[in-house]
């Protein structure tokens, strides 16, 4: 079985509360994080039908400052799935509801979710198609980071 990019997409988005800010006022890092983790969770589960667990998160960016009341807006997506992982490309943007202007990029990350069976064990997974020229640009340039690191895991097991 194969499910396309679009079937998982995932958008989370709330308002951010100032039980999440620091003394400065910016939400921490920590708080954005754990919202992403949710995010890419979900798509994954929508992916797989089944539970999953975080086994990794990469290349996590942040560009702007996120603020109280500020608006949350975060997107996740499949980009590459193996045998029993899936990696997922989560976008957070921030809206500022005081003015007139459109949501920008806060930051980026890659979560290597991992489906787990009712044997508590990696599972399967349905293929990925990839179906836009920059979801099939991202699938390949993903692919090759999943085999080097599989290469490298298995010349460090030698
Ligand atoms: C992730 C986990 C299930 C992998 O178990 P494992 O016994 O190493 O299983 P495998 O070696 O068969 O790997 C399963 C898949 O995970 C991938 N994987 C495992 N560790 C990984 C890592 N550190 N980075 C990226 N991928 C990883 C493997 O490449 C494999 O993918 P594939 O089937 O698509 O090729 C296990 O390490 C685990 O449970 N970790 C803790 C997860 C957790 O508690 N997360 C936080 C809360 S959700």
């Amino acid at each position: 079985m194969q499910r396309t990019v679009s079937y998982s997409r995932t958008i989370l988005s709330q308002t951010m509360p100032i039980s999440m800010a620091n003394s400065a006022g910016n939400i921490h890092g920590g708080e954005i994080m754990k919202i992403m983790d949710s995010a890419a969770g979900v798509a994954a589960k929508r992916h797989a039908r089944s539970p999953v667990v975080t086994a990794r998160v990469n290349e996590l960016e942040f560009m702007t400052p996120v603020h109280v009341g500020d608006l949350l807006i975060c997107t996740a997506e499949l980009i590459f799935v193996g045998r029993t992982s899936m990696e997922v490309l989560v976008t957070v943007e921030v809206e500022n509801l005081q003015v007139e202007a459109p949501p920008t990029v806060a930051l980026t990350g890659y979560f290597t979710m991992v489906a787990i069976g009712p044997d508590g064990r990696p599972k399967p997974v349905p293929g990925l198609i990839p179906e836009t020229p920059a979801e099939k640009r991202r699938y390949e340039e993903r692919k090759k980071i999943y085999l080097e690191r599989k290469q490298a895991a298995s010349s460090a097991r030698q």
